[in-house]
């Protein structure tokens, strides 16, 4: 007995994986975020299907549906956007399901923060500038753990990606400021990444939160921060070693010049 959790990808259906893909066309049951994943992907799912819309309802109720309908015999399948093991609060839906007896199947799926990448055009690891990302939040309501404020996390000064920051840009600048980092640092806000309406906004640091309310970017937004997101890196001359001519490694031998 088990439950198989998918992830949906950032929005564009064409963005779930092959695998989730057939999963959900044999589901017989399928539990969604309505308020993240996008309906068109339920088109994909076979007519007898039962389709529930999960973002009103709390976990327990949740679960409850998942173990009735897989101890009766059906395959159950639940929906997460992007990929479900990143915020994705899969873990108290395991736990639960794991006291009833029933295991998971994870297939994962495209973070946004993968997608807003591609639409913004970066690499987040660029050789010799920064070879980390950093996936995070900003603290809102909800608490991040002590050693883990941004302003910390900054002073590595690699690249950051923030999650569900949308509507705390304000104390995100002053603590990425706080930690050093300049005011002239770029940054790449990708609201609904993927969808039909993606919309890009390409800032710094210090006009990040006026470019946030100019453009009403209040929810689903990727915000990249960090010099890997400079709009002229192509012009820059960073270059790998894994391609460079000189540099030997188990798929090549270097050239002496
Ligand atoms: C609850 S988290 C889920 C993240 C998801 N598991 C993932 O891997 O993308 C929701 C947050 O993810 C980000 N997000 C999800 N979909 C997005 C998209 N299409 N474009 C930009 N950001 C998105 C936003 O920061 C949003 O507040």
């Amino acid at each position: 007995m088990k439950l198989y959790i998918i992830g949906a990808g950032p929005g564009d259906p064409d963005l779930i994986t092959v695998k989730g893909l057939k999963v959900l066309k044999e589901a017989d049951v399928i539990l969604y975020a309505d308020s993240l994943v996008n309906e068109d992907l339920m088109n994909k799912a076979k007519p007898s299907a039962e389709i529930i819309k999960t973002a009103g309802m709390h976990l327990e109720e949740m679960v409850d549906i998942m173990v009735d309908r897989i101890r009766s015999g059906k395959k159950v399948a639940r929906v997460h956007t992007g990929d479900p093991a990143v915020f994705g609060a899969i873990m108290e839906q395991m736990s639960l399901l794991k006291n009833n007896g029933i295991d998971v199947e994870i297939i994962p799926g495209v973070s946004s923060v993968f997608a807003a990448a591609a639409a913004a055009q970066a690499e987040l690891t660029i050789p010799d500038l920064t070879q980390t990302v950093i996936l995070t939040r900003a603290e809102g309501r909800t608490p991040v753990p002590e050693y883990e404020k941004l302003a910390d996390l900054a002073k590595h000064h690699c690249t950051i990606a923030l999650f569900l920051s949308a509507t705390l840009t304000k104390k995100l600048v002053k603590e990425l400021t706080e930690a050093g980092w300049s005011k002239e640092t770029p940054v790449a806000v990708v609201y609904k990444a993927s969808w039909p309406d993606q919309k890009i906004v390409r800032t710094t640091l210090e006009r990040l939160d006026e470019e946030m309310r100019a453009n009403g970017i209040r929810k689903q937004a990727m915000i990249l921060a960090g010099w890997a997101l400079a709009e002229n890196m192509h012009e820059q001359n960073y270059r790998s070693k894994l391609y460079d001519k000189t540099f030997t490694h188990g798929f090549r031998r270097g050239v002496e010049i």
